[in-house]
């Protein structure tokens, strides 16, 4: 039994990934909100949406956790233009049940305690969450398993800015912070997911007509729309999905390297780029597994099981 959180800016692929983990078996103890696609507000009435879906779907009951609202130090945006107002498209999901009270970042540490050593953290948002919880517990990074980040790019090519991927951008702080604190952490940069977009099949999973696939369809549409007609993209992308296939399954993963990675947090141009030492010419001690390569057709195939609910 693997056992983790998902650390969430709910929109469509944040729920699809919260999905793909309960599918294949995975315990998820919480999902932590964080700032970062849409209003706070919205990002928490999407999870509770996605845990009541849950709840009646995969007969789990998954509690959601508010945590922090913006970043460590910095002013950010949100993306409505990207994902909608709602986050899934510009219509609203509604949510009948309430989140925790506990804050996000005390229900880490206490997962944490709880299972030293199994833990293993969906980072599928911007780090002030994971950040705030090392900050308050320094022993952190000994007691998560893993931690899985959808975030920063391997050859400078960003989303938010010319130079940096959006979830690092919005708090380039705690990335620096949670990047050089010693966790066991695994990156999949947007520049890599660009090139693993869904393209025909979207017409395929147009005809499976499952609730998964119908629902598929109706929170991507915008998001495919907007990577087609902004990003130069052959299709929709899947930042959060491909993280967590990584994560469920090693071999998803086809190049992975062992480098030093740091976060750029300065106010300039390249706030929030992720500068690979690639030579090694820092000297540095490695920090972060580094994915290069994908298999497709294993991505591919998760996906698809997930949609036609087998
Ligand atoms: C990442 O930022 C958010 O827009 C997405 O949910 C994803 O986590 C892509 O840059
Ligand atoms: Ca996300």
């Amino acid at each position: 039994m693997r056992h983790f959180i998902i650390d969430c800016d709910t929109a469509e692929d944040d729920i699809f990934s919260f999905f793909l983990l309960l599918h294949r078996g995975a315990q998820v103890h919480g999902i932590t909100v964080v700032e970062g696609n849409v209003s706070f507000q919205v990002e928490v009435r999407n999870a509770l949406w996605a845990s009541e879906f849950a709840r009646r779907y995969f007969h789990v009951n998954v509690p959601v956790y508010p945590g922090m609202e913006r970043p460590l130090v910095k002013s950010f945006r949100t993306v409505e233009n990207v994902h909608g107002t709602g986050g899934i498209g510009d219509s609203a999901l509604e949510a009948s049940s309430a989140p925790e009270k506990k804050h996000a970042v005390d229900f880490i540490l206490e997962m944490a305690d709880r299972y030293p050593g199994e833990l293993e953290f969906l980072a599928i948002s911007p780090l002030t969450n994971l950040a705030m919880a090392y900050l308050k517990d320094r022993t952190l990074p000994e007691k998560l398993k893993k931690v899985w980040v959808m975030g920063g790019t391997i050859n400078g090519h960003g989303n938010i800015t010319p130079a940096a991927e959006y979830n690092i951008w919005v708090d380039p702080d705690a990335a620096k912070l949670v990047f050089n604190a010693g966790f066991d952490l695994t990156m999949v940069s947007w520049d890599l997911i660009t090139q693993y977009t869904v393209n025909e099949e979207w017409e395929e999973i147009k005809r499976m007509n499952t609730e998964m696939s119908q629902l598929y369809v109706r929170f991507y549409t915008h998001y495919r729309n907007f990577a087609m007609t902004r990003q130069r993209m052959k299709g929709n992308p899947h930042p959060d999905l491909i993280t967590t296939a990584v994560a469920l399954d090693p071999g998803v993963a086809t190049h992975v390297e062992r480098q030093f990675v740091d976060v750029e947090n300065c106010d300039c141009l390249t706030r929030g780029a992720t500068v690979i030492d690639y030579l090694g010419v820092l000297g540095k001690e490695p920090n972060v597994n580094v994915v290069y390569q994908l298999d497709r057709s294993k991505f591919m195939n998760m996906l698809f099981q997930l949609l036609k609910g087998n």
